[in-house]
């Protein structure tokens, strides 16, 4: 019998605490029995890293959608590809791959029931070319999706109106996409901010963004100021906290924040969306600059249409994706936290399995 393995969440950061390696153990475990009726055995073959799993790892998660972790537990991350091993549920065959956008378990093999709860869906490899693995880094609820809607829904982008478009977490997966999205719909210049040299490199030489800033060694005020003559029309925020204050100050009348995260404070037990100093509420009020809350996850009618402009542009070549993949299962805790530190370029993947 195969042998079976998954990550128990062992440890909590602590108040106002960084994630470390030792907050998740890898342990052996029973390998799942035979599924019964609606269920699915599935293997995991890849996971998606994401860093809304940091709110769930101290009992305040700060939000009302998800729940905390539980000591002990195997950690239910956010989507996964893998494929059917056997199945009792008639939708679904061995050999499927599949993926779903939030509950896969960080196992190599388990039981699951589609529904609701763990919305299993075939995918068609083929439309990737095989490279299975953009179902999570670009065609996936917390990567493609969030960005595109996000942008579409936030944003207020309109062709041929020379909009400038900030865009924070540059580098990452839902920044890098979110970029490239908003010089498709129509933005004339595209500026990231992020945390290295080579990310910057990525974003200017490998994606559409017309130029980068390093946060960690350049002045983000100064900079934006040379960059963004006209001022910054959108904003799509992944970071929040001092960094998004200074691109909030250059924000134009009438312009637009998409509100997407706050990963600078998410290491900070404080309710979300965190607050924001009294002067810059006060500018985004009198600069009737819209900042509403926005959540994917409250788009699910958009999913299918979303889903299906992401794989035409991909398909065409017009999005790019970076992944920054770590191999094993055992190795999963490391790759969040590495990504929570910015290890990551693109989408922060682990693979469990090739196939
Ligand atoms: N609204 C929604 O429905 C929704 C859905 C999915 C994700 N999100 C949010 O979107 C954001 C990006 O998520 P992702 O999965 O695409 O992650 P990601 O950007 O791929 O990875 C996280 C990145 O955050 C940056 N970072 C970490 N600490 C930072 C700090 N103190 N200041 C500035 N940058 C920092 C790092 O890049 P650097 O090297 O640049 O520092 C790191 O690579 C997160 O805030 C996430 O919670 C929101």
């Amino acid at each position: 019998m195969a042998k079976n393995h998954h990550v128990v969440f062992k440890k909590r950061p602590g108040v106002n605490g960084e994630p470390a390696e030792d907050n998740f153990g890898y342990e052996e475990c029973d390998y799942p029995s035979d599924p019964n009726t609606g269920e699915v055995l599935l293997k995991t073959l890849y996971l998606s890293i994401d860093p809304a799993m940091r709110c769930r790892m101290n009992p305040e998660t700060g939000v009302t959608y998800i729940g905390p972790f539980q000591i002990g537990d195997c950690i239910g991350g956010f989507g996964g590809v893998g494929l059917v091993v056997k199945s009792a549920n008639s939708a679904f065959q061995e050999g499927d791959v599949v993926s779903a956008v939030f509950n896969w378990q960080w196992t190599k093999f388990f039981l699951g029931t589609p529904g609701e709860l763990f919305p299993l869906q075939k995918i068609d490899s083929s439309l990737v070319n095989g490279h299975i693995s953009l179902y999570l880094s670009i065609l996936s609820m917390t990567s493609g999706l969030t960005s595109y809607i996000g942008v579409k829904e936030k944003g207020h982008i309109t062709q041929g109106a020379n909009q400038t478009m900030v865009v924070s977490g540059a580098a990452g997966a839902c920044g890098s996409l979110a970029g490239q999205i908003g010089k498709l719909e129509g933005c004339s210049r595209v500026v990231g901010i992020c945390g290295s040299e080579e990310k910057c490199s990525f974003l200017t030489e490998e994606l559409s963004f017309d130029s980068a800033i390093n946060y960690k060694t350049q002045d983000v005020s100064s900079e934006l100021q040379k960059l963004c003559p006209s001022g910054v029309d959108v904003y799509f925020d992944n970071v929040g906290g001092d960094l998004s204050n200074t691109v909030i100050k250059q924000m134009n009348t009438n312009s637009h924040v998409i509100l997407c995260g706050q990963i600078a404070v998410y290491n900070k037990d404080v309710p979300y969306p965190p607050p924001i100093p009294d002067d810059i509420q006060r500018m985004i009020t009198d600069k009737n600059i819209t900042r509403d809350r926005y959540l994917v996850l409250n788009y699910q009618d958009k999913f299918e249409s979303g889903m299906k402009q992401l794989v035409e542009w991909t398909v065409q070549g017009k999005i790019k994706v970076r992944e920054t993949i770590e191999e094993g299962l055992e190795n999963a805790g490391k790759a969040f936290v590495s990504m929570m530190k910015g290890g990551n370029i693109g989408k922060q993947l682990v693979r469990v399995a090739y196939s």
